[in-house]
Formats: C-alpha cells, structure tokens, sequence
C-alpha cells in the first residue's frame, strides 16, 4: 500500500520505517519537505511532499502530529475522497489531561475536523518502542487496539498493526476511542510519570 503519513516526528517516523520494512511505500507530509530532516527521509528511501499532495497520493493516511498542530493539518490537506484516515494521536493538554473524554474523544473530533475521511482510532495506546518491536519475551505480542465505524478503515489499521507485528485487537466503532485515549494516558503515566521504563506494552491474555 502508498501509505501517507502526517507528522514526520517520533511515531510518524518509527511507523514509516516499520511499514516500509513490511513491503509499504511512504509519503511523509512535512511542513518543509525540502528541510534537512526531509532530504534524510528521501536518503531513507521514502518520499516528502506537502499535506495535501500526500493525501492526494496515498492509499492510507496516518494522522501523527502534535494534537495542537491536528486541526491546522487536517485542514491544509484538504479533500480525503473517503481514505482511510488512522489516527495515532493523544489530545493531550497541559499537565498530561485530556482535551475530550467520557462522552467524546479525539478520533470523533479528527472525524468532525475530517468530514471526507474515514477515521480509525490506532498505534495511540503505545510508545514509539513498541511500534518499532512489539515482540515480548514468551512469544508475546503487544496488543493494538483499533476502532473505526468504517469497514474499510478499521481493516486497513488492522492490517498495518499487523504488519508491524503487533496481535491487532477491533475494538469497535470509533466511540471506543474514547476508552483506548485514556488507555494511552494510562501506558503515560506508568511508562513516564511512575518511571516504570517504556519497554512495556499492554496485551491480552486469553483461555478458552
Ligand atoms: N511518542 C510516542 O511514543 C507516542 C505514542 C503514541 C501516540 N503518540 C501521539 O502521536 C502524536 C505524535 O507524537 P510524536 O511523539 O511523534 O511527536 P513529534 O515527534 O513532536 O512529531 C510530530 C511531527 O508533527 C509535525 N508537525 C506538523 N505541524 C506541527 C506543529 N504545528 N507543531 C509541531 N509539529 C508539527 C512535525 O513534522 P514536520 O516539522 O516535518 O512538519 C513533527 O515532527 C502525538 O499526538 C502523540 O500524543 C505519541
């Protein structure tokens, strides 16, 4: 799949080079695609373009932008024609809140900032260690949650968790995400402020 990715930072860049490892062609959305940090991207062998010519380009898109930069992003990408629109961000505010929660998230407000896309909630319950290596010891995977109310989008998150190597888990329709936001803060607050070390991932254990 040509996967767009806005946000070329810590996810958007660890996301990019797993799925280009899995066989997937990346176009990041760079503010500056001509910056030095772009031209390193290309050396990589991906490519570099402006927001609205990458969503014009993919097949898939990654939302992986600082929350506060969301809505100006989604906004100069312009027109999604109905792609999957994936995406891995927290709306965090100061202090490690969150901006939306109980009776909304910020998958439904990417959805309302997005009215062309087909938005599904993934790869935000997690660090960006576990997106580069969710194999655990005894032949665990780290599990990734995906919410959609769309088919097609809730597949294709799916299958990129998948093919990043994590054990991909559909939460639902994309209210779920305003349980898999808080689930982030959780894996924040464990990882981070309790410095338990980000080498640690949430996953499912099952009996039948
Ligand atoms: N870090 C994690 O482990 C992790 C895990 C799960 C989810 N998340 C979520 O994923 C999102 C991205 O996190 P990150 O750690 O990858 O952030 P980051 O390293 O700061 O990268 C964000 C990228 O967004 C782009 N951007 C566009 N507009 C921007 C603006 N106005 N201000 C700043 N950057 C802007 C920048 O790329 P250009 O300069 O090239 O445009 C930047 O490299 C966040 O919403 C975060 O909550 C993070």
């Amino acid at each position: 799949m040509k996967i767009g990715i806005l946000g070329a930072g810590n996810v958007g860049t660890t996301l990019g080079r797993g799925l280009a490892g899995a066989g997937h062609e990346i176009i990041y959305a760079s503010r500056q695609p001509q910056s030095e940090k772009a031209q390193t991207l290309r050396e990589q062998g991906a490519q570099v373009a402006l927001a609205a010519e990458v969503v014009q380009r993919a097949d898939v898109l990654i939302l992986a932008t600082p929350w506060s930069a969301a809505q100006a992003v989604i906004e100069s990408a312009g027109d999604f024609g109905g792609k999957p629109l994936l995406d891995a961000t927290n709306p965090i505010g100061p202090g490690f809140t969150l901006t939306h929660g109980h009776n909304d998230s910020g998958a439904e407000q990417v959805q309302r900032w997005a009215p062309s896309a087909k938005v599904a909630k993934v790869f935000n319950t997690t660090g960006v260690e576990n997106m580069a290596n969710p194999a655990y010891p005894a032949e665990h995977r780290a599990a990734m949650f995906v919410c959609a109310d769309d088919e097609g989008a809730c597949q294709a998150g799916l299958k990129l968790a998948a093919d990043l190597g994590f054990e991909a888990v559909n939460a639902g329709d994309l209210t779920k995400a305003r349980l898999l936001e808080p689930t982030a803060l959780l894996w924040i607050n464990l990882a981070i402020i309790q410095k338990q070390g980000r080498n640690m991932a949430f996953g499912l254990l099952r009996r039948s």
